[in-house]
């Protein structure tokens, strides 16, 4: 997020949306004392259960907690493997390395960039305990495939709250799901983050992991709480987020509309897509595009900072290689205003006409 650029026709990538309508029950909150976790959080969980259709939800102070969490619940360690996509934010290998399991690395389907259920396929050994399942920029998985091949899945809906696969939520469809609510996502409470399920022992692990106090026998539990503070600005993002997805996908039309005679790939059209990203493969490095919407107060990204198979020192993963160095990410989120999204489009069909002429010098 943009926090060094305060001018105001400066375009961030991300930007939470926020107002008077989360600032009064804060303010509720910080008045009546009972600021850590109390009525509040138990109110945001059942709510939040419900909206989810799951049975049972469980929150954290973070998305990477409550991985950690599902995986200690689910009795993952050392002996272990967990797959996960190249393709991701290192909360997923730092998860999986938490808990002293072996992360192992899967490719994705370039058209979708979610994990491609035939790569995850051939990675799986008799030590495999769980897949990792993200379902990237808002759009689900192909949970069809993923989940015929009976593993046990876990699904990373961090950047897919309210996105649908053929008309269910996702995170319903594995063992557990989690969530995350950090500034950046589509809806938030600073820090956050939850698990759902619909296993009562599981989440009855995940709770007793997630306290240390007040507790009859000692083992080692963690303090991954959150307080009624943030989840008051949660209850009131959850009651907005229908709004938010509506306002993502009518942006994203725009872009659909802006941007189809152009030679790029634009972002699958898929039903339940929610639109936490607008991801446009470019076919050509990004950093120069990059550079130059910048130039233009527009602040693009590479979604995915750095896969995680650079990071380990792995060759291969050439699909994933390939979405990292040619994928833009451009602003869309419900605080654009039409007149941003105009902008955006303008700079970015200029962008893509000037780096076009720059290839046939
Ligand atoms: C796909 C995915 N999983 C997990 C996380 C971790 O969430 P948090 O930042 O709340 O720990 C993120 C956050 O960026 C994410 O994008």
């Amino acid at each position: 997020m943009n926090q060094t650029n305060a001018s105001s026709d400066y375009i961030p990538h991300s930007r939470p949306t926020l107002g008077q309508e989360e600032i009064d029950p804060v303010a509720g909150v910080i008045a009546s004392s009972q600021i850590a976790q109390g009525r509040v959080v138990h109110e945001f969980e059942r709510t939040f259960a419900q909206k989810m259709n799951a049975k049972y939800a469980v929150s954290t102070n973070s998305g990477t907690a409550a991985l950690h969490l599902v995986l200690l619940a689910m009795g993952i360690g050392e002996q272990d493997e967990v797959i996960i996509p190249s393709y991701v934010c290192t909360a997923l290998l730092n998860a999986v390395k938490y808990v002293g399991a072996t992360p192992v690395l899967a490719e994705i389907d370039p058209e979708n960039y979610n994990l491609d259920p035939d790569d995850v396929k051939r990675q799986l050994t008799k030590r495999t305990k769980a897949v990792i399942v993200p379902h990237l920029f808002g759009l689900a998985a192909e949970m069809e495939g993923l989940l015929a091949l009976n593993v046990p899945i876990i699904e990373d809906c961090a950047q897919a709250i309210g996105s649908t696969y053929r008309q269910k939520c996702v995170g319903t469809f594995g063992e557990a799901a989690i969530f995350s609510f950090y500034a950046t996502k589509v809806m938030t409470t600073g820090e956050g983050g939850m698990v759902v399920s619909d296993s009562k022992d599981l989440m009855d692990r995940v709770r007793d992991l997630r306290e240390y106090d007040n507790k009859d026998k000692y083992k080692i539990r963690y303090n991954y709480k959150t307080t009624d503070i943030c989840a008051a600005i949660g209850l009131v993002q959850l009651s907005r987020i229908e709004k938010f997805i509506r306002r993502r996908r009518a942006i994203a039309r725009s872009y659909d509309q802006a941007f189809e005679s152009l030679d790029l790939q634009l972002p699958a059209r898929e039903q339940g897509h929610i639109y936490f990203r607008y991801v446009l493969g470019l076919g050509t490095d990004s950093s120069s595009w990059i550079r130059k919407l910048k130039a233009e107060g527009i602040e693009c990204a590479r979604p995915v900072y750095r896969p995680l198979h650079q990071y380990l020192g792995l060759k291969g993963f050439g699909r994933t290689e390939k979405a990292w160095k040619e994928s833009l990410s451009i602003p869309i989120y419900p605080s654009l205003t039409e007149e941003n999204v105009e902008r955006v489009i303008k700079g970015l069909i200029n962008t893509y006409k000037e780096e076009i002429s720059e290839r046939h010098i």
